[in-house]
Order: structure tokens, then C-alpha cells, then sequence
């Protein structure tokens, strides 16, 4: 197996590396669905010089404004450090749950903080949901293909997995209804119904609006929960975010977010938003898996995105990057301000993307006329003519 360690770690000898497991009896039965993921193996050859990737799925770190990101930690350290460096809730920060009900809003989802569970990355919320409603033989229904993590997860729990048919407007209702009939038919239960809805991964396609709600009308007939991973809903092109299936079912979906794709990846936060009732089973298995999600990155984030009012991120995700005027102030003036450099960037591409950057500032009003004022202190401002921003 290729190795992930540094150059300079020497290897293991190859007496060790060929020697036979003597724990294997004593292993658990549910080890026997987990193998060794063909894509771990690749992200380790990927990132060699060598190789174009076109293999794992990594967002461009590179293309995030790192300075500024680099002075909010360094702010939270220092200004908030005792908490950030401590143990937290094990549902998560609470500001950080308001800020996540904020991002679901441009879905159309209306939720409350309560009902917001965060998660090491959403990959722990397939994790803690599976863990929740599964026991071994029970069937999840999930697209073909689907995304490798999830069926990890629910080979893991022993799951049998029944895969459902999908086309270029995602998954066919009429495939959807046949596998329920078919798993009710064998004496089997379904536990749920997963579905990646949007840039699906690995399909790319994504579900057409009039599929939703006939998905959704199926499971509901069905009396089968969906659980709708959204790590890219917000990452299309053109046009608003898509009405997650959520929006128009808040009892018989949970819904899983990231910051995964929308920010960074190493941060390991995203969330479940879950009906009152499973939420509270969430928390008990986070609990016991991670006592609380990451609190260091979980204020991290909610710094992050106080500062740029979240529109910073969404700017990113629009493919535009500026410098928030915050960052040039020691003493959190300058939210109204914005750096915008023409040094670099050719005509065209500074005209693609003052054009990408006004649809951003167009969707960050409607987002303030909906939400109101930024948080009393965020949008101070100096009343002399501010300094060159140079
Ligand atoms: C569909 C889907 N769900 C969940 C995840 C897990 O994302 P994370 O745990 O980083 O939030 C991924 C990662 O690529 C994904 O593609």
C-alpha cells in the first residue's frame, strides 16, 4: 500500500509490513465491510508533483485569502483563546449553529439553532446518523453510484445497501418507488433514503426541481426518512441555490452541510439539522464519539465568517477573492470596505470578476434586507476620507 508519511520518516521494515495479523479472529464482525478506501490510497500518490490529478476531490486551498484568514485565528487565540482551546457542547457552538442557519437559508431552509447538531465534517454526520437508525441488515437505499464515504459508513454498520437508478436529472422516481416495493417485498426495512442532491458526487448531475418533491412525496408515502448530503449546493455557477429538499420538509429529511467545499476541508466541521426528536439522539452518539465536535475550528469558522458577514466565502465560492477592509484596521473598523487589487489579473479576467463580485454584493443586500444589521460593532466606520489602501 502506497504511504502517506513524509520523505523523511523511514519506512517500516518489510518484516513488519508482511507480517499476518494475529488480532484477525478476534476482530469484530462489522470489520469485516471495512477495507482500505482505493481513494486514501490515491490522495497519497496525488499530491505528488508528478501526477495531474484528476482524482480527489480537493478544494483549492490556495485561492482562499490565507492572510485573512490568518489573522482571525490569530485574533481568536488571543482574544478568545481559553474557550477555543477547551472543551465545548457537544451539539456545538451556539453562534456558530445561528451563522449555519443563516448559510440554509439561501436553500430556503428555515431552522432553528436548537435543531443543528455539528459534526467533524458531514462525513461524521453519515457516520452518526447511520450509528443512530441501523442496525446490521437493515437497508439504505442510495443512487448509483454514490459517494464512496457514505457507502464506507454504511458498510461499516453492516448495512445492506440497495442502489436506486439515476439519469441526468438525478434519481428516477419509478426506480425510487420499485426498490422501496422490493425491500418491503423481501421483508426487509429501509432505513433511509440517501441522496446527494446537488453536483452529485460522483454522478455530477443534480436533482431537477419537479424530482424533488416527487422523491419526496415517495419517501413520505413510504414513511422513509431522507437524509439529503448537501456539501455542494452552494458551489453552482450561475443562477441562485437550488430549494434544498429540506425547505419543504422539516420532519421526514435530515439535512447535512459542510464547510468542507465552501471554505476549507481541514477545518473538520459540518452539521445535521435533524427533526427535535433525532437531534437529540445525534448528540448523545456525538457524545460518545467525540465527547464535542472541534471547538478551535468551529470558532474559527464563526470568526471567519462574522468578519466577512459570510459574504467573503461566498464570494470565494463564486470564484471571486478580495481582502475585507478589516483587515487593515487593528481595531475592527473597515467592514464596509473592501480591497480590490488590478495589479495581477488581466482586463478580462478583472471584468469576469468585478462581474462575478456584483452578483455577490447583490445577493449580500437581499441577504441583509432578510437578516437586518451586522452585529452592533461590525460596521463601524471612521468619518475622515479612509487612508490608501496600498
Ligand atoms: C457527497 C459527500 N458527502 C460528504 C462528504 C464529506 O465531507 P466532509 O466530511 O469533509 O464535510 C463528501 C466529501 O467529499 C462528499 O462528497
Amino acid at each position: 500500500m502506497t504511504s502517506d508519511m513524509p520523505e523523511n520518516v523511514p519506512a517500516r521494515s518489510t518484516v513488519r509490513q508482511t507480517r499476518l495479523d494475529s488480532y484477525v479472529d478476534r476482530y469484530a464482525a462489522r470489520t469485516k465491510g471495512m477495507s482500505a478506501s482505493e481513494i486514501r490510497a490515491l490522495f497519497a500518490v496525488a499530491s505528488r508533483p508528478e501526477v495531474v490529478s484528476l482524482a480527489g476531490g480537493m478544494p483549492n486551498i490556495a485561492g482562499l485569502p490565507l492572510d485573512v484568514v490568518g489573522n482571525a485565528i490569530g485574533d481568536l487565540v488571543r482574544d478568545n483563546g481559553a474557550v477555543a482551546m477547551q472543551y465545548g457542547s457537544g451539539q456545538g457552538d451556539p453562534k456558530l449553529r445561528e451563522q449555519i442557519c443563516d448559510v440554509m437559508s439561501l436553500e430556503g431552509i428555515e431552522a432553528h439553532p436548537d435543531d443543528v447538531v455539528i459534526t467533524v465534517g458531514s462525513q461524521q454526520a453519515v457516520d452518526l446518523v447511520t450509528r443512530v437508525f441501523c442496525d446490521p441488515g437493515d437497508v439504505v437505499i442510495c443512487e448509483a453510484p454514490s459517494y464512496v464515504g457514505a457507502l464506507g459508513v454504511f458498510r461499516a454498520y453492516q448495512c445492506e445497501v440497495v442502489h436506486v437508478a439515476m439519469d441526468d436529472d438525478g434519481v428516477q422516481p419509478e426506480a425510487l418507488e420499485q426498490a422501496i416495493a422490493a425491500v418491503a417485498a423481501a421483508g426487509k426495512k429501509a432505513k433511509f433514503f440517501y441522496t446527494i442532491p446537488n453536483f452529485h458526487n460522483p454522478a455530477g448531475v443534480s436533482l431537477s426541481l419537479e424530482r424533488r418533491s416527487r422523491v419526496l412525496e415517495i419517501c413520505q408515502r413510504a414513511g422513509l426518512l431522507v437524509l439529503e448530503d448537501n456539501p455542494y449546493g452552494l458551489l453552482g455557477f450561475e443562477g441562485d441555490p437550488v430549494r434544498a429538499m429540506r425547505a419543504d420538509d422539516s420532519e421526514g429529511i435530515i439535512y447535512l452541510g459542510s464547510f468542507s467545499k465552501t471554505f476549507a476541508p481541514g477545518f473538520r466541521v459540518g452539521w445535521a439539522l435533524a427533526p427535535h426528536a433525532v437531534r437529540e439522539k445525534l448528540v448523545l452518539a456525538q457524545e460518545s464519539a467525540t465527547l464535542c465536535p472541534p471547538v478551535f475550528s468551529q470558532l474559527a469558522i464563526s470568526s471567519y465568517l462574522s468578519r466577512g458577514r459570510a459574504m467573503l466565502p461566498r464570494a470565494v465560492t463564486n470564484r471571486v477573492a478580495y481582502v475585507p477592509g478589516t483587515a487593515f484596521f487593528a481595531d475592527g473598523f473597515g467592514a464596509q470596505c473592501m480591497r480590490l487589487s488590478y495589479c495581477h489579473p488581466t482586463p478580462e479576467r478583472i471584468t469576469e470578476g468585478v462581474r462575478r463580485l456584483g452578483a455577490v454584493i447583490k445577493e449580500e443586500l437581499e441577504l441583509r434586507q432578510t437578516f437586518g444589521a451586522v452585529a452592533p460593532g461590525h460596521g463601524r466606520e471612521y468619518d475622515a476620507p479612509g487612508p490608501e489602501l496600498t
